[in-house]
């Protein structure tokens, strides 16, 4: 909804000149934190509110200095909104000073000697961390059970998202014997920049919009409603530090790291005692180079007095402890000229426009492109031909337009519209571009048009898919162009002169594709499914898929109706699949795939008889699945599923919540699994 909120509502946008743009930069910045956190801020629509939050994040970024983790930019990943309870840290959670450079970190280090009353020359010992760039939550075990767990929000009140954090891997739901009876665990939520980039790739096949970075994603998902949603993405856990405690000796940040780790968390394995401040400052520098080849995002180091009661002495103020402090790194952004945007097309069809760009170091890497998604992504940066633009690398992700620079626009620049671009036809086929209710993109409906081809071939032939080692782009796009291959299965009927008569291919490369190929013919039904390149089937639905049918031919011939009914599949995944076998050229192709040779490895999950005459019992919720589900899995496995513990019990699967049947079965001895290793036997929800 648009309201009286817009940019005007809180001054203008400050002009950028090097003299006193620092001031105006940080008037921005508070002036935009302020609108954001007004309680009775004017509504604005969700894009000018993202776009608010991403000016925030884009001024932090450049300016380390305002970084606070009171922002809303780390605080409410989305909107703020009520549908959390609202959760008092019994201690707050302190954030920390900032350095942003050697030299104030050992600014840092004198403080800390003055206010102890040390000489300058006795050295401190520090433990140096990597800063997470995550989301801080904090986790209660009382009686060594997972009993809340809340996100950090402003430090003194966070929101209660127990069973979406239960949902992670690597946070226990009990901690072992020895563990103080009551705990508080602090720590990091993050997805590292792989899984990151596989979930992206993953929503853009299905149609759904990517997110911008691992922080927004993961922030998003932790404030899921539904915590089977959160469970979907890959979050992890990370812990650095301790609140309430009741028992356990901890003298020192050390300990606690090591006590961490003996309970189970996973502790960020580069933290390194340094005897002294030049240890520390060393620390920082060598991760400044180091922080590329990490599979995670870090924006700075941490630096903390080792010693339990020297951090007592020195206290905090204004809820920053004065024992430690965060260094941050120089900026991963810059800024550039959008030369040109280019449209190009999917394996779906759909139209993407991406950035050509003005060729721009940032993070270490040069950048030329940044893609732009979609033409609401255009509209609500407003980027057009000739603009500079801000640009921002983080780790592994894609390069992202951050913000236009709309003061350095060139005269006459026009707003860019994907249809007008392209004339209302796809660039590659010519066929018509339509844009479907309900969906963000431009789609090619041409049947026959060769960017989609090559797409699809690409996906049939990638590894995730049916894998044939070697099959990359341009082969692809030769065989498509000289005619030589119309659908997958054409691929297996090439000859060794076909393969050795394309560009830079030399017999004995023709030989291996051909190995690949023939390798490639035993192919298990999920991946299959996959490779069909049908709408909205990924990975996780076209294991699903397999597991309900376990064969094609009983999946081709499914209803719509039936398709709804499977797992987590929905009416629109359900109809395109239906669609898809529905068309006749489809069916076609698949039934080539066979003629050429395919053949399906794929065994039944019924067959899979592993816990034959085991008898289980479930107590509590679980996130992954309902209970029900959960007892047919088991049947299915060969289980016997009871509703009671007694000494004849194999194991008790315990969820969220357990009632009596968990205490019963500790004192009867009996085997308890948690849902993390529940799910690991049984190979996954
Ligand atoms: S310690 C009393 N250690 O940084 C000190 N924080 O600016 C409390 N963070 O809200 C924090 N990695 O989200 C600490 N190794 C680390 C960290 C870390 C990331 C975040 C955390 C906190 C913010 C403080």
């Amino acid at each position: 909804m648009k309201g009286r909120g817009t940019r005007d509502n809180f001054g203008p946008c400050p002009r950028r000149t090097s003299a006193g743009a620092s001031l105006r930069s940080a008037t921005r910045f508070a002036n935009i934190t302020a609108f954001i956190t007004r309680e009775d801020r004017p509504r604005i629509s969700d894009a000018d509110y993202d776009a608010l939050l991403r000016e925030l994040k884009a001024l932090e970024d450049t300016h380390p200095e305002f970084d606070d983790p009171a922002s809303p930019t780390r605080t409410v990943g989305s909107r703020p909104s009520e549908k959390f309870e609202k959760y008092e840290h019994a201690l707050p959670m302190l954030s920390l000073g900032n350095a942003m450079n050697e030299e104030d970190l050992r600014e840092f280090d004198a403080r800390v000697k003055r206010q102890l009353e040390w000489e300058t020359d006795r050295p401190v010992a520090y433990v140096a961390e990597l800063k997470i760039d995550g989301l801080a939550v904090e986790l209660v075990y009382e009686n060594g059970r997972l009993t809340a767990g809340a996100t950090r929000g402003d430090g003194a009140v966070g929101e209660l998202i127990t069973p979406n954090l239960r949902t992670l891997k690597t946070i226990p739901a009990e901690l072992p014997h020895g563990a103080p009876k009551l705990v508080e665990v602090r720590g990091e939520v993050y997805m590292r920049k792989a899984d990151f980039a596989r979930m992206n790739e993953e929503r853009e096949q299905e149609g759904e919009p990517v997110f911008a970075n691992p922080r927004n994603s993961a922030a998003g998902a932790l404030r899921q409603l539904d915590p089977q949603m959160t469970a979907k993405r890959p979050l992890r856990f990370f812990a650095y530090a301790l609140g309430r405690k009741d028992g356990g000796e901890f003298p020192a940040h050390e300990t606690t790291l090591t006590a961490l780790a003996s309970w189970g968390f996973d502790v960020n394995p580069e933290w390194r005692l340094c005897p002294d401040i030049d240890a520390a400052a060393a620390y920082f520098r060598s991760w400044v180079e180091r922080r590329e080849g990490l599979d995670y995002e870090i924006d700075g180091v941490v630096v903390k007095v080792n010693d339990r009661s020297l951090q007592d002495r020195l206290g905090q103020v204004s809820r920053r402890p004065r024992w430690a402090v965060a260094v941050k790194f120089p900026a991963q952004q810059s800024e550039t000229v959008v030369r040109d945007i280019g449209v190009q097309v999917g394996r779906t069809g759909a139209l993407t426009p991406v950035a050509k760009l003005e060729p721009v170091r940032v993070g270490g890497v040069t950048v030329s492109s940044a893609s732009l998604h979609n033409q609401d992504e255009i509209d609500r940066l407003d980027v057009r031909v000739g603009d500079t633009v801000v640009i921002q690398r983080a780790g592994d992700v894609i390069p992202e337009v951050v913000r236009v620079i709309v003061e350095k626009r060139p005269k006459g620049a026009k707003a860019f519209s994907i249809p007008e671009a392209v004339g209302g036809k796809c660039p590659v086929c010519g066929s018509e571009a339509v844009r479907l209710p309900e969906e963000v993109a431009y789609r090619c409906v041409g049947i026959a048009c060769p960017a989609k081809l090559v797409e699809s071939i690409k996906h049939f032939a990638s590894k995730t898919a049916v894998n044939i080692d070697g099959l990359g782009d341009k082969l692809v796009r030769q065989v498509v162009e000289r005619g030589l291959v119309k659908s997958p299965a054409d691929l297996y009927r090439l000859t060794k002169d076909d393969w050795a008569g394309l560009e830079r291919m030399a017999e004995k490369s023709a030989e291996n594709l051909l190995a690949a190929l023939e390798a490639s013919k035993n192919v298990a039904l999920p991946k299959l499914i996959y490779g069909l390149g049908i709408r909205h089937v990924g990975e996780t639905t076209a294991r699903t898929l397999a597991q309900a049918y376990g064969g094609l031919d009983a999946l081709m011939d499914a209803g719509e109706e039936a398709l709804a009914e499977v797992g987590d599949i929905g009416p629109v995944v359900a109809r395109s699949i239906r669609g898809f076998f529905a068309d006749d050229e489809n069916r076609r192709k698949i039934r080539e795939l066979f003629d050429v040779g395919l053949r399906i490895m794929w065994e039944a999950p019924a067959k899979d008889q592993r816990f034959e005459g085991k008898t289980f019992v479930l107590t509590g919720g679980l996130s992954a699945m309902s209970r029900d589900a959960a007892k047919e899995r088991l049947v299915m496995l060969g289980a016997k599923v009871s509703g009671s513990v007694s000494k004849k019990t194999s194991v008790v699967v315990a969820g969220a919540d357990p009632g009596s049947k968990y205490d019963k079965a500790r004192d009867l001895g009996v085997e308890i699994w948690d849902e993390e290793r529940f799910l690991k036997e049984i190979g996954g929800p």
